[in-house]
């Protein structure tokens, strides 16, 4: 069965969104599409107009206390950024944005907490995916994969099955993973690139097949 980590919906929920960026517009357009309603945004960037893509600025980061009735969501790229905002607000509910268009195994499948996943992606059985995680337009997360916390799979990357990805890693644009691997945390997968070993070391890799750079 599919479960989200957090409270499966059951009614339109209110969401403010960290981030007022190109990400964080992606994210408002999904909450949008699930009838969901858009509270505003919070960004410490203090260049910022009072609306952004229509809807309210409402203040720094540290405002998110004023909230606490809504459900929050990071919406920011940077993992290492992402999981630090995610530690410093205390005691809030996370929306988990996932995309009417996205196509998610009802077997056996687990969306954590925050997480995104945007339209056309594809988590098939036995994928567990981490809190805070980003899968990204096109996206292919496949059978028993395993993603841990704050991981991104970029644009049309694609993971085939039983590959595990560790903490933060990020896995670029068009990137293909083969089945059964594993990728430590804290690595870079360049644009393009093809995994077909292990990944036990933490750093940027890119080119066909993948290699250290
Ligand atoms: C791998 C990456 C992180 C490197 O970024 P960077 O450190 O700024 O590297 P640079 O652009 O300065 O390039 C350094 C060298 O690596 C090469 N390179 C960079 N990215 C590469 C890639 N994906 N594949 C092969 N070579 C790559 C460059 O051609 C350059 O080579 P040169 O020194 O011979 O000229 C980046 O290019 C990348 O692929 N990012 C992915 C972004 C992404 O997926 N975004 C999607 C968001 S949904």
């Amino acid at each position: 069965m599919h479960k989200m980590t957090g409270d499966d919906k059951t009614m339109n929920q209110s969401v403010v969104i960290i981030g007022a960026s190109g990400h964080g517009k992606v994210v408002a357009d999904i909450v949008i599409e699930n009838g969901d309603q858009v509270v505003g945004f919070l960004d410490d960037n203090p260049n910022l107009p009072e609306k952004f893509i229509g809807f309210p600025v409402l203040g720094i980061i540290d405002e998110y206390q004023k909230y606490l009735d809504a459900k929050f969501i990071v919406a920011i790229g940077n993992a290492i950024i992402r999981e630090k905002i995610a530690n410093k607000l205390k005691n809030v509910k996370w929306y988990t944005a996932i995309h009417p268009a996205a196509v998610i195994s009802k077997l056996d499948t687990v969306i954590g907490d925050g997480t995104v996943v945007m339209a056309n992606a594809v988590v098939n059985p036995g994928a567990r995916i981490g809190r805070q995680c980003i899968i990204n337009t096109g996206a292919i997360v496949e059978h028993d994969n395993k993603l841990e916390d704050y991981v991104h799979v970029s644009v049309g990357a694609k993971l085939a099955g039983t590959v595990s990805v560790g903490k933060t890693t990020w896995i670029g644009i068009g990137a293909s993973i083969r089945n059964n691997l594993e990728i430590c945390a804290d690595c870079m997968i360049g644009a393009g690139a093809v995994v077909v070993k292990d990944i036990k070391e933490a750093g940027t890799y890119v080119g066909v097949p993948a290699r250290k750079r």
